[in-house]
């Protein structure tokens, strides 16, 4: 499949494999070249994850964020791990992200657009090829779907069997996570049930349990209208998108299929697909592989992008400047947003591209806690969002989207918070495989915030000329 030519529409020169000419940083050495190959091979004869026609409704939800109309959440865990796979961590990580969008729905009054960081979000970038640990020098850590998170030398070979798990367990969650949303649990009758049950005591608890008080009371207003789950499916059930950084092209490229309705390439392991911060070069692997696939895609924006370079980006991955094609997740840091996003919008306006613009407050903001932790304050993520929105507002345009790092469970990664998790609290319940996650509580707290942001912005537009008076 992944070696037929695509009859029309995608980019001239281009292949599911055109990738491999270009330098590709972040990727695993393989020992065994021939156990890649048979991996990758068994991987492009499975089923596809999702289906081209579900990308395409994505791309058209976020052409409508792109033109101010709707707002993108986008989350879910930095790394997947496959010791932590669990129906009970999918339906946690599920029902937080559906506490955070009926909070931006309904205090933000805009439709959201839900986008899970799960079902595939195994592989990740990292700073440096080793570590050493206890006097021994070890491969990094690569993501469960390369190498083992166990610090032995055996465990961080890379393993090209891991990606056919990582596939299975994709597979699962993904159908886990359909029958949740369509199957009842994503009812808005059942919004007080969504909290859990830590959080529940929390001041962001008791913030969510008022509001779905009065959501209550719209749902009971409603139906006496003669609206309810019956008449109007949206009150039942909802739609949730998966997505994870394009990384590991080879898995990336086994999963590459020809969409028989359009005959156009689609990248079949999940929605969208992202570009990194360490692997957004114009001449290298991950860009040429993301510009042949018509999925939706995210590119990270971080401090080193040059407004410059970014154009030239955006001529490559969205040359027909198509709305929702293309998301910039900018991740400055809280003490450079304000610095360095206007010149990236200004530049970004004065060439007229449309984009999605959206804010990781999260990967800027990553420090060393004195006690040797990575983790990221609180107040320094909330800082980040605030500064997002202050700049979109002064720079004219849409504050799309949130893109965070975070779990349903009671973790201690991130300090700060209501629950006020100090620097020494953090070894408590420091779960993460990869970078320090908001908790629940955190996540609720800061979606308040984004709706907040996003009644001002809101506030702060031009009233239609033909307003009703
Ligand atoms: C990530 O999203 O997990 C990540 C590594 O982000 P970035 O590429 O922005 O550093
Ligand atoms: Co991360």
């Amino acid at each position: 499949m992944a070696t037929r030519t695509a009859a029309t529409g995608s980019a001239a020169d281009w292949s599911p494999e055109s990738w491999r000419a270009k330098p590709a940083r972040q990727m695993p050495s393989y020992p065994d070249p021939a156990k890649v190959e048979a991996a990758t091979r068994r991987l492009s004869t499975y089923p596809p994850l999702v289906f081209a026609g579900e990308a395409r409704r994505l791309k058209a939800h976020l052409s409508k964020v792109a033109k101010g109309e709707a707002f993108l959440l986008q989350g879910g865990d930095c790394a997947e791990s496959f010791a932590e796979f669990h129906p009970n961590n999918i339906r946690d990580t599920f029902r937080v992200l559906l506490q955070m969008a009926i909070v931006l729905t309904f205090g933000g009054a805009t439709p959201v657009v839900k986008v899970g960081r799960l079902a595939g979000q195994f592989a990740k970038p990292r700073s440096s090829d080793t570590e050493t640990i206890d006097g021994v020098e070890l491969p990094i850590y690569r993501g469960d779907i390369i190498n083992g998170f166990e610090p032995t030398l055996a465990s961080r070979v890379p393993d090209p069997e891991r990606m056919v798990q990582a596939y299975n367990q994709a597979a699962a969650t993904l159908n886990l996570l359909r029958a949740f949303a369509q199957g009842g649990y994503a009812d808005l009758h059942k919004v007080h049930q969504w909290n859990l049950g830590f959080v529940e005591k929390s001041p962001a608890g008791e913030r969510y349990q008022d509001m779905a008080d009065r959501l209550d009371e719209t749902l009971a207003f409603m139906a006496a209208c003669g609206i309810t789950a019956e008449t109007t499916p949206q009150i039942r059930e909802t739609e949730l998108f998966t997505s994870h950084e394009a990384l590991l092209l080879p898995y990336e490229q086994a999963l590459t299929r020809v969409d028989s309705t359009t005959g156009d390439w689609y990248d079949v392991s999940a929605h969208m697909l992202w570009i990194g911060d360490r692997t957004r070069q114009p001449d290298g692997a991950h860009v040429e592989f993301c510009r042949g696939i018509k999925n939706p895609l995210g590119l990270k924006c971080g401090p080193s992008l040059d407004p410059d370079e970014l154009i030239r980006l955006i001529d490559i991955l969205n040359p027909a400047d198509e709305p929702g094609r293309l998301t910039l997740i900018c991740r400055m840091g809280h003490d450079k947003v304000e610095d360095k996003l206007p010149a990236i919008i200004r530049k970004v306006k004065r060439e007229g591209r449309q984009v999605v613009w959206s804010c990781d407050p999260m990967h800027g903001n990553t420090i060393k806690s004195t006690n040797g932790f990575k983790t990221r304050p609180f107040d320094r993520i909330l800082a980040e969002v605030r500064g997002f929105f202050e700049v979109c507002r002064a720079e004219g345009v849409h504050p799309g989207g949130v893109h965070f790092e975070m779990t349903g469970q009671d973790v201690t990664e991130c300090t700060g918070g209501a629950q006020a998790i100090t620097e020494h609290a953090l070894a408590l319940r420091y779960h993460t495989a990869c970078d320090p996650r908001l908790n629940a509580n955190q996540a609720l707290e800061l979606a308040f915030l984004v709706a907040e942001g996003l009644k001002t912005a809101r506030a702060g537009q031009p009233r239609p000329a033909v307003a009703a008076e």
